[in-house]
């Protein structure tokens, strides 16, 4: 299974390299700097590719999540500017046809004042076109040229509008070069200004001349330099939406549920707290994971519960032991309990403790460690710590509730949000799970569900009386970006409210 994400994801990462290196090319600063090079500039404009291969020398995960996002920003620019030039171009045709029309229905020629309004101005080489035309009152057919560019064919037809239009710099260069040495510039008067700014401003002075009047509708404005919007565009959106994953993946909110039940708790209200995911060394330490722990004891929990993940491979035994240290301090009614994620146990082993050694150091600083086993809070309320899923000998939810009293509140802890309808039949009154990091990166977030994979990706469900709630971790795994959710620990109050028992699940 992780081959396969491992290749789906090099190729993707592929793919967009390649696309990527084919677009920094159009900036202008890339032509400029290259000179004509077609070497040079496919060598510059790799350049930001290859910081992205060194980057992902270091940290993979998070250069491909950068690259792959850039290159399907980047699309979508290109894109939104591949239906810009369409309308644009069509708006062009359509106007260009009514002031033919027009033409051939109030006689030859056109009023200076008319041709001022004329939104063809922004098309300076059309608008040569049809002013030399205009002014020298020659037929369209003794013009073989203009008559090809005037006629019903589309302007992205023919290839020299093709070249004004489309904005692509580099290859109306290359045309113009090719043109030129090609064609005598003193024979193709009409292309000579078509492809080239000063000819074509020369070339109109001689129009005006001709016309022997002066007119602002006349002049020839320079050729705009055309900015590569799209490119810019794509950074520019690239760097604001990841930077927004960044802070909703460093910073932690806290999220308040408050339920309903109908059963004695035997209390007023039972505050739990639920850290998940910490992944201890991803976006913070042993000591900010104590910085954590100190902001959720304000909260005045009566139980803390971790519900998974609280390691990864890439954790230290040195922030281990200090994250265990602060959760020995934590002040809660009735302690701090654990359970095991599918990171916990580690998958390559080769960080300088064991999953054994993390439990020994949890438990020395008075923390519950729950597997397959159930421990009573109070009289009235039972936690139940499941082994992760991926432990194949794990007790079924049947088998965890079997000598358990149904009358009392029962709390499972269970890290994946895999087993909703057999929890749900077994009679738990709340499923606390973690394990998705809250879809984590918008569309992959949702995946998970629509493979079966996870039952819930995020936040509050009831399944006949049973509530569950998935957290979205406090921190992160390997990514460092959230962008379909937000870093949080879980703040849940359970209340008795017999008569509340057609509201049972409340979230604030
Ligand atoms: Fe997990």
């Amino acid at each position: 299974m992780w081959y396969f994400f491992i290749a789906a994801a090099g190729l993707v990462a592929l793919l967009a390299s390649i696309y990527l290196w084919t677009r920094f090319r159009k900036f202008v600063i890339v032509q400029r700097l290259s000179g004509g090079n077609k070497w040079l500039a496919a060598l510059l404009s790799a350049l930001p590719v290859i910081v992205l291969i060194i980057w992902a020398k270091y940290d993979p995960v998070n250069a491909v999540t950068a690259g792959v996002h850039l290159a399907f920003f980047w699309m979508a620019s290109d894109a939104l500017g591949w239906v810009i030039r369409q309308i644009r171009a069509a708006r062009s045709v359509g106007e260009r046809d009514h002031i033919l029309n027009a033409e051939d229905s109030s006689g030859p020629g056109k009023k200076p004042d008319d041709l001022q309004k004329d939104p063809l101005q922004e098309e300076p080489l059309q608008e040569a076109m049809l002013q030399e035309e205009m002014l020298q009152k020659k037929p369209l057919q003794k013009q073989p040229l203009q008559k090809a560019m005037l006629q019903e064919e589309p302007l992205q037809e023919e290839p020299l509008q093709k070249a004004m239009l489309q904005e692509e710099p580099l290859q109306k260069e290359l045309l113009q070069e090719e043109t030129l040495q090609k064609k005598p510039l003193q024979k193709e008067p009409l292309q000579k200004a078509m492809l080239q700014e000063e000819p074509l401003q020369k070339q109109n002075a001689g129009i005006q001349g001709r016309a022997g009047t002066h007119s602002p509708a006349l002049e020839i404005q320079p050729r705009r330099q055309h900015i590569y919007w799209q490119g810019i565009l794509a950074l520019a959106v690239t760097v604001v939406y990841l930077g927004i994953g960044v802070y909703l993946d460093y910073n932690v909110w806290e999220t308040d549920y408050t339920i309903f039940t109908e059963k004695d708790l035997g209390m007023e209200t039972l505050r739990v707290v639920q850290i998940s995911d910490s992944h201890l060394g991803t976006t913070f330490e042993g000591e900010g994971f104590a910085k954590h722990l100190a902001r959720i004891q304000e909260t005045k929990p009566d139980l803390v519960v971790l519900t998974g993940d609280y390691v990864d491979d890439d954790s230290t035994r040195e922030d281990m032991i200090r994250s265990s240290q602060a959760l020995g301090e934590i002040n809660a009614t009735y302690g701090v309990y654990f359970i095991f994620g599918n990171h916990d146990e580690g998958y390559f082993h080769y960080r300088d403790f064991t999953g054994r050694e993390m439990v020994e150091e949890l438990e020395k600083n008075g923390v519950v460690v729950l597997e397959d086993e159930t421990v009573q809070i109070t009289d009235r309320i039972n936690l139940i710590g499941r082994k992760d899923r991926s432990v194949p000998e794990r007790l079924s939810a049947a088998q965890l509730m079997e000598n358990l009293d149904p009358s009392c509140y029962n709390i499972l802890l269970d890290h994946q949000p895999h087993d909703f309808n057999n929890e749900a039949e077994a009679g738990f009154d709340l499923v606390l799970c973690g394990h998705t990091h809250g879809g984590q990166m918008f569309p992959v977030g949702i995946t998970g569900e629509l493979s079966g994979a996870n039952d819930k990706t995020y936040g509050l469900e009831q399944r006949k009386d049973t509530v569950f709630i998935v957290n979205s971790g406090i921190s992160d795994w390997a990514f460092k970006f959230k962008t379909a959710t937000r870093s949080e620990f879980g703040v849940i109050d359970i209340q008795s409210a017999p008569e509340k028992s057609d509201k049972s699940v409340k979230s604030q």
